[in-house]
């Protein structure tokens, strides 16, 4: 735990918030392309839209391979994932557990396709843990593996199927964030001006 006193930052007005608009791709990694096209287009019905090998001699944060490919897919709500393909055994299996790591993504789906794509995983003999009430009932989540070993998340948010508002849902009151946060970092003001924008 940090040391209690007000820190240069609790002094500080709150930032304003910015208009962030969600993700724009998030860039994982496959040894097996066609596997991974597959995989995410059967199961979860993500398609293909872009197809790319990056040329000789870029960097535009790719890992340190020449002509890797770098396809994109869509994943819904104008956002995309991405993979780079890793030639085999040039690195080892990470792991999701360690600092820094992506230790899962969970996608949104409504009720048709949360049953549609248990379906799916049953009917590949791909273990399912799940589903699991989230959020205090007011979400299920299944969890699982991609053929890399990648653990994902599919969560049904309950209230609103087709529409899910999953901030709404994710949002805590100030009085039930505030203790979690006193624990965390026992200085008061830094805690108030962390949940000031949250509802009583
Ligand atoms: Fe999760």
């Amino acid at each position: 735990m940090e040391g209690s006193g007000a820190t240069p930052q609790a002094q500080a007005p709150i930032a304003p918030q910015l208009k962030l608009r969600g993700v724009n791709h998030l860039a994982l990694m496959t040894d097996d392309m066609k596997e991974t096209i597959d995989f995410y287009g059967d199961v979860l019905g993500i398609r293909l839209i872009h197809a790319l090998t990056v040329p000789p001699g870029v960097n535009r944060g790719n890992p340190p391979f020449e002509r890797l490919r770098h396809y994109f897919f869509d994943m819904g709500n104008d956002e995309s994932l991405a993979f780079f393909e890793l030639p085999k055994g040039a690195k080892p299996q990470t792991d999701r557990d360690a600092v820094g790591g992506m230790q899962h993504v969970s996608f949104t789906a409504d009720q048709a396709m949360f049953e549609t794509v248990q379906d799916r995983l049953k009917a590949r003999g791909i273990p399912i843990l799940g589903p699991i009430k989230i959020l205090g009932g007011r979400a299920l989540s299944i969890y699982f593996y991609d053929h890399n070993d990648i653990r994902l998340e599919l969560t049904c948010h309950l209230a609103h199927t087709d529409d899910p508002h999953v901030i709404d849902d994710m949002t805590m009151t100030k009085s039930a964030a505030r203790p979690e946060l006193m624990a965390l970092h026992d200085d008061a003001a830094w805690v108030e001006r962390t949940i000031a924008h949250l509802p009583d």
